[in-house]
C-alpha cells in the first residue's frame, strides 16, 4: 500500500451536503436557517460524517437559491447571523465535524454592486470586471453561446446597448477573469471565510471561468449547440487555479473541491494530482448524464447500465492511474433523487437504496452524502406547475412547451428531471411538515412517511447502512488506497468490481435491477478465493449466500466480501 502518513485528512473522509434552505427551519420562517444546522450537527456526526458542505448562504436575490450573490462577505438574512455562523462553525469543530463552504466566482448576482457599477457605462471603472460585447451589426448578440438554464447567453443592457454574458440564469453575469482585479478580489473573499475559520471550499463549475477569448460562435459544433467548447476546461484554467492555490489554498490546511461542467478525466488530473497545486478533488456528472437520450436531459428514457458501468470505472482507474482525486456521489441539490433514478422508490425501497449507496461508497475517492440520501428521500412528484421553484425547470418548462411538448408532457419530464426533486424539505419527524418548519415551507414537503426520526428507530434503515459504509472507510485502508479493477463488464445486471491493497481486496457485488441475476466467480478471481481468505463485510438482506463462487442474486441485492492473506 502506498505511504499513509501525513495524507491529507479529507482521504478518509465522508462529506454531508447540507442545502440550508430545506435542511431545518429554527424560527418558523419556512426557510432553513444556520442555526438548524446548529442544531443536527450531532445526527451528522452519528451518521459517521466528518465534513459538511453548505451551499451559498450569502447575500443573495435569490434568484437561483443563492448561487447569485450580491455580496460575498456578508450572510442572507434569512439564515441568520454572523454571529450564527460563527457560533455553528465552533460548534461543528467541537464534534470534530470540518466545514466547507460553496462559492460562486464563475458568476455574480447582477445585484453585485461591482456589476451595478459596471453596466453604467464603458468607463466605469467596474465595466472591466464583467464579459461585455457590443452588438453584431444587425444587434444581435455577439455569438451564438446559449445559456445552460435556455435561451441565449447574452443579454443585451439599456444604459449601453451592449450585451453581458451570463452562462446560467439573466441575473447571473459572468466575471471576466483575464482581469486580475477581478481574480485578487476573490482571493480576498477566500482569505475572509478562511479567518474566519472554514476548512474549504467547493467551488461552482469553476471549469468555466477561463474563457477563449475570441468569442466564436458554435455554429453546430457541440450537440448542444451551446459554445461549451470555447469555456469548459478553458485556456487559461490550469493557471488561474494554480494562483489560486499559491495566493489562498496552501496558506490553510483546507480542503478544495471544484464543480467540473462538462469536463474530461485528463483535465481532471491535472485539476487535482497534488504536485500541480491546484485542488483537491474534483466533482464530474457524466455517470449522472446516462439517463440523457443523445445528451438531452429534458426527455425521459431508462438509464443506460452499461454506460454507468463503464463511465464510473473508466474515471476509477484513469484517475488512480494519473495520480488524481475523485469526489464520488449520486446526490446533490441539482440531481433528482438517486433511489427514484437508478434505484426502485417504491417495493424496493431499502434495498436499492442501500446497493447504491455501497456501489459509490466502495469505491476510489471521497463519498459525498446529500441531505435526506441516508434515509432514502424519494422525487416528491408535484403534480402542478405551481409546486416549482427552480429557475431552471421554469425556463426548461417554457422551452419544452415551444419545442411542441403538451403541459402534461413538459411536467412529467420535470417530475423525472427537475431540479426541485432534490430541494424538498428535510424529512425529520412525523409532525406538520415532516418536522422541517412550523411555518409554511418556501417548498412542498414531499408526500411520504420516510423519516429520520423513524430511521433511527430501526436498525436495518438505510441510515444505518450508510453509518456502516462511513465506518468501513475508516476501518479499511483498501476503501481509501486499493486499486480499482471492473468485473463482469458486460453483464447487464451486475456491476461488480474489486478493490486491490497490498494483503486484502474488496469483492463488491451489486444487482441493479429487481428480478434475479446469477452470480459466477470470474477467472481471474478465481486463484485469489482459493489462497485468501473472505468473509462478508456488508450486505442489504438478513441472511448471505454460502458460496462466494456462485449463487443467485435477489432484487437489487448488494454483497461485499473481503479477502485477506492466509
Ligand atoms: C451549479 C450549482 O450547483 C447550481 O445549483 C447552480 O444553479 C449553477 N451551478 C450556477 O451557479
Amino acid at each position: 500500500m502506498h505511504q499513509q502518513t501525513n495524507e491529507p485528512w479529507w482521504k478518509k473522509a465522508v462529506v454531508y451536503q447540507i442545502y440550508p434552505k430545506s435542511f431545518l427551519d429554527t424560527t418558523g420562517s419556512g426557510t432553513g436557517d444556520i442555526n438548524g444546522v446548529t442544531k443536527k450537527l450531532d445526527y451528522i456526526r452519528e451518521l459517521g460524517a466528518d465534513c459538511i458542505w453548505l451551499t451559498p448562504m450569502y447575500e443573495s436575490p435569490q434568484y437561483d437559491n443563492g448561487y447569485d450573490i450580491s455580496n460575498y462577505k456578508k450572510l442572507h438574512e434569512m439564515y441568520g447571523t454572523m454571529a450564527d455562523f460563527e457560533h455553528m462553525l465552533k460548534e461543528a469543530h467541537k464534534r470534530g465535524i470540518r466545514v466547507i463552504m460553496d462559492i460562486a466566482v464563475n458568476h455574480t448576482s447582477i445585484f453585485h454592486e461591482w456589476f451595478q457599477a459596471s453596466r453604467e457605462s464603458k468607463e466605469n471603472p467596474y465595466r472591466d470586471f464583467y464579459i461585455w460585447k457590443e452588438p453584431k451589426e444587425d444587434g444581435s448578440p455577439p455569438n451564438d453561446w446559449q445559456s445552460k438554464f435556455g435561451g441565449p447567453a447574452w443579454e443585451r443592457d439599456e444604459a449601453t446597448g451592449d450585451y453581458y454574458l451570463h452562462l446560467y440564469d439573466v441575473t447571473q453575469a459572468d466575471l471576466n477573469w483575464e482581469n486580475e482585479k477581478v481574480r485578487k478580489q476573490v482571493y480576498d473573499i477566500m482569505h475572509f471565510w478562511f479567518e474566519k475559520g472554514i476548512d474549504g471550499f467547493r467551488l461552482d463549475v469553476i471549469n468555466n471561468i477561463s474563457k477563449d477569448q475570441r468569442f466564436l460562435d458554435d455554429a453546430g459544433q457541440s450537440v448542444q449547440g451551446d459554445g461549451r467548447m470555447y469555456y469548459t476546461d478553458g485556456p487559461r484554467i490550469h493557471e488561474f487555479l494554480h494562483e489560486m492555490h499559491q495566493e489562498v489554498f496552501a496558506k490553510y490546511d483546507s480542503m478544495t473541491v471544484g464543480e467540473m461542467s462538462s469536463t474530461n478525466i485528463a483535465d481532471c488530473i491535472r485539476y487535482t494530482r497534488p504536485d500541480r497545486k491546484e485542488l483537491d478533488m474534483t466533482f464530474n456528472f457524466h455517470h449522472l448524464k446516462v439517463d440523457y437520450p443523445n445528451g438531452e436531459k429534458w426527455a425521459i428514457a431508462p438509464f443506460d447500465f452499461l454506460a454507468l458501468k463503464s463511465i464510473l470505472s473508466e474515471w476509477q482507474t484513469k484517475m488512480h492511474e494519473g495520480g488524481g482525486w475523485n469526489a464520488l456521489f449520486w446526490c446533490n441539490h441539482d440531481q433528482p433523487r438517486i433511489v427514484s433514478r437508478y434505484g426502485d422508490d417504491g417495493t424496493y425501497h431499502k434495498q436499492s437504496a442501500k446497493m447504491l449507496a455501497t456501489t459509490i461508497h466502495l469505491m476510489q475517492g471521497t463519498p459525498y452524502i446529500y441531505q435526506g440520501e441516508e434515509i432514502g428521500m424519494k422525487n416528491p412528484t408535484f403534480r402542478d406547475m405551481t409546486s416549482y421553484r427552480d429557475v431552471e425547470s421554469f425556463n426548461m418548462y417554457e422551452v419544452m412547451l415551444k419545442k411542441g411538448k403538451t403541459e402534461e408532457e413538459a411536467l412529467a419530464i420535470l417530475q423525472a428531471k427537475s431540479r426541485d426533486n432534490a430541494r424538498t424539505p428535510m424529512q425529520w419527524t412525523s409532525e406538520k411538515n415532516g418536522g422541517f418548519s412550523t411555518g409554511t415551507p418556501w417548498i412542498e414537503p414531499a408526500d411520504n412517511d420516510l423519516t429520520v426520526e423513524s430511521s433511527l428507530k430501526d436498525p436495518k434503515s438505510i441510515f444505518y447502512h450508510y453509518q456502516a459504509l462511513c465506518r468501513l472507510r475508516k476501518e479499511y485502508d483498501v476503501i481509501t488506497y486499493g486499486s480499482f479493477t471492473l468485473l463482469l463488464p458486460d453483464d447487464p445486471k451486475i456491476f461488480a468490481y474489486i478493490r486491490e491493497g497490498e494483503n486484502e481486496k474488496l469483492l463488491v457485488i451489486n444487482h441493479f435491477y429487481a428480478g434475479e441475476a446469477k452470480w459466477s466467480l470470474p477467472d481471474e478471481l478465481k486463484q485469489a478465493v482459493e489462497e485468501m481468505n473472505h468473509h462478508v463485510l456488508l450486505s442489504n438482506y438478513d441472511d448471505v449466500p454460502k458460496e462466494i463462487k456462485a449463487f443467485t442474486l435477489r432484487p437489487y441485492e448488494s454483497i461485499v466480501y473481503h479477502l485477506t492473506k492466509r
